[in-house]
């Protein structure tokens, strides 16, 4: 059997990874500022993490939904501290499109209503509602125009208004930063005002933090910058620095009932281990601090590159705009100097998605190869 070819690849074959490095088959290293796709939080195979993994496989790795397991409650106990958010209650899944789609789905569930408003560009996943809240009709097949989402563009608050006060309106659903979009995102303003809109009108406000949460934009999740407080929450990706697991994160105020939303494999033993090992992490070497500390140095070094028209996001989620398409930059960053970046539906822009634990040293490796591969 051969694997169906859906993705693009580059042509490198990681074999192993240790902290910001990954390494291929022939021991070549590689800087990885990438971080397989906003993925690896606390650093590739943490001694820490590698230790609790371990320790819960020779436990038990796995039972269903129908028994008891504290792993679950200790994840949601660490992960309300850690996040501020205390007066959540959270459901476990496997990845972030699942995560979205059951946001979505309790929120239809909650106001009887089905349309959901999204904004120009956004991602939310590939599954059959995240897909369809998704700005790329490219990835849409017909069985997902079956949604009713209207598509706005960001910070345009007067449309908002326009179609919540349409009465039919379930949820609008909005990242902290949009990621694969390239790496726009909404005023302070634009967050308050919408939030202030759907609580006033009984629609459910997502806030879809899988690629912008777990510490990456220097706070634990990105609406943080703005002080608001979605209803709903949605998370992935850092969660298990690897491990599929996704979370969302649900108001007090919405009443959970049995077997309105569940899974398999979601919030299983070994999720869970490696779950709580992440968020323990986090807190013991401060990433969110290290965060900002970096993203500070980060802004000074930038400033000494040519050709850079505009850096965007925060902390450690950020895209460097160029006035010209990225793609080549990309390839001679991988093949030249060993870095992995990421890209995105703004061709000119280069991303940026290291682990949390990067240190200066190694924004020095990234722009010595930007100054090298520019000149
Ligand atoms: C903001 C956002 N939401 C949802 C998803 C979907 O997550 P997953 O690929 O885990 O389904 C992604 C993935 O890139 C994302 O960036």
């Amino acid at each position: 059997m051969e694997l169906f070819d859906v993705y693009p690849l580059y042509n490198v074959t990681p074999v192993k990874a240790k902290g910001a490095f990954v390494w291929d088959e022939n021991e070549t290293k590689y800087l990885d500022f990438y971080g397989g796709h906003g993925v690896i939080s606390i650093g590739h195979s943490h001694p820490d993490y590698v230790k609790s993994l371990g320790e819960q496989l020779t436990k038990i790795g796995f039972y269903s939904n129908s028994i008891v397991n504290p792993l679950q409650q200790e994840l949601a106990h660490k992960l309300g501290k850690l996040s501020d958010c205390e007066n959540y209650n959270l459901f476990l899944c496997n990845s972030g499109a699942e995560a979205n789609e059951n946001a979505l789905k309790l929120a239809s569930f909650e106001t009887e209503k089905s349309r959901i408003i999204s904004f120009k560009n956004a991602f939310h996943g590939r599954t059959s509602a995240a897909v369809a809240v998704t700005d790329n009709p490219s990835i849409n097949a017909p069985i997902n125009l079956q949604q009713e989402v209207t598509f706005l563009p960001l910070n345009d608050l007067e449309l908002v208004i326009h179609e919540i006060g349409k009465g039919d309106v379930a949820a609008v659903i909005i990242e902290g930063i949009q990621g694969v979009g390239g790496l726009d995102e909404g005023t302070t303003a634009f967050f308050q005002e919408v939030q202030k809109e759907c609580n006033e009108n009984k629609v459910v406000f997502i806030l879809d933090e899988i690629q912008s949460g777990y510490g990456r934009s220097g706070k634990f999740f990105a609406f943080q910058h703005h002080n608001i407080q979605p209803d709903i929450i949605t998370t992935a990706k850092g969660m298990g620095n690897g491990f599929p697991i996704g979370g969302v994160l649900i108001a007090d105020k919405y009443k959970a009932k049995y077997s309105m939303l569940g899974t398999t494999f979601g919030g299983n033993h070994l999720a869970c281990a490696a779950g709580i090992s992440v968020l323990d992490v986090m807190k013991k070497e401060k990433l969110m601090d290290n965060v900002k500390e970096v993203y500070a140095y980060f802004l000074q070094e930038i400033a000494t590159v040519p050709k850079i028209k505009k850096v965007k996001g925060k902390g450690l989620m950020l895209g460097i705009e160029f006035d010209f398409e990225v793609g080549e930059l990309r390839k001679k960053l991988i093949f030249d100097k060993h870095i992995f970046t990421g890209g995105s539906n703004n061709k000119n822009l280069l991303r940026i998605l290291p682990p949390l634990n990067v240190k200066q040293e190694h924004v020095d490796i990234f722009m010595n190869a930007l100054k090298e591969i520019l000149d």
